[in-house]
């Protein structure tokens, strides 16, 4: 009896540790298509921005529609207040970054990986006439090593400036186009033509290195 008792209990316990490794196993397999699918979803085209007062999110959100593209927003380990901002006073925290260039806020939130896209389009506000300086922080802590980097900028007025050659330059890696001064209230058909734009000067700039026939 002894016997029968022990042998009954050595098939549960086998067959409880075959249910388990199914489980498992289906596990894996729902992981792995997730997995697939989410590379296949994702999009060869990437839109970073950073937005202290959603102008220039705005325009990144836009922008994202009309390429299809995906969307990062660069976030502050420490959120920028409204007193930081406060650009009548030279002390706040953002004037004095800008006054500072080597200063790299941190950044929070989760970062993204740059597997897989070809384009970026790389957003932020004019401040003191040059991009805030954890654009900086993005830039160095990233690889743009075959892709084709566009920053563009939204502002009170000031134009874009050096602020994109000085961010290719941080990079180290990337092919970078000029940058762009958008408004704030551009609409997706103005974005769309400026993309288009882009992807012509593109075809244009390859063929004169290549020598195109037509
Ligand atoms: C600290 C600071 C400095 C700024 N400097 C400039 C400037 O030099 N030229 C300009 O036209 N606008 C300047 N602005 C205005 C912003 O560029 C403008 O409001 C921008 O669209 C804000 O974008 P956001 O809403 O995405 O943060 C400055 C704003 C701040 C907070």
């Amino acid at each position: 009896m002894k016997k029968v008792l022990t042998l009954m209990m050595a098939f549960c316990l086998l067959l409880a540790g075959s249910v388990q490794a199914e489980n498992t196993s289906d596990e894996n397999v729902q992981a792995e298509s997730e997995q697939a699918e989410s590379e296949l979803e994702k999009s060869d085209t990437l839109v970073v921005y950073f937005s202290c007062t959603g102008t220039t999110r705005g325009v990144a959100e836009r922008l994202a529609d009309v390429t299809g593209a995906d969307l990062y927003e660069i976030i502050p380990a420490v959120p920028y207040t409204e007193e930081d901002l406060n650009y009548n006073d030279r002390s706040t925290r953002a004037t004095t970054e800008q006054d500072h260039p080597d200063t790299r806020p941190e950044i929070g939130g989760e970062d993204v990986d740059l597997t897989g896209y070809t384009t970026v389009y790389l957003g932020y506000p004019i401040w003191w006439g040059q991009q805030p300086r954890i654009l900086c922080t993005f830039v160095e802590s990233h690889d743009f090593t075959g892709m084709t980097v566009i920053p563009f900028c939204t502002s009170g007025s000031s134009g874009i400036g050096t602020s994109g050659e000085d961010l290719a330059e941080k990079a180290g890696t990337g092919t970078w186009l000029d940058g762009t001064r958008h408004s704030g209230d551009i609409s997706e058909e103005e974005l769309k033509a400026w993309v288009d734009g882009l992807k012509k000067n593109q075809i244009i700039t390859t063929c004169e290195s290549v020598g195109c026939s037509s």
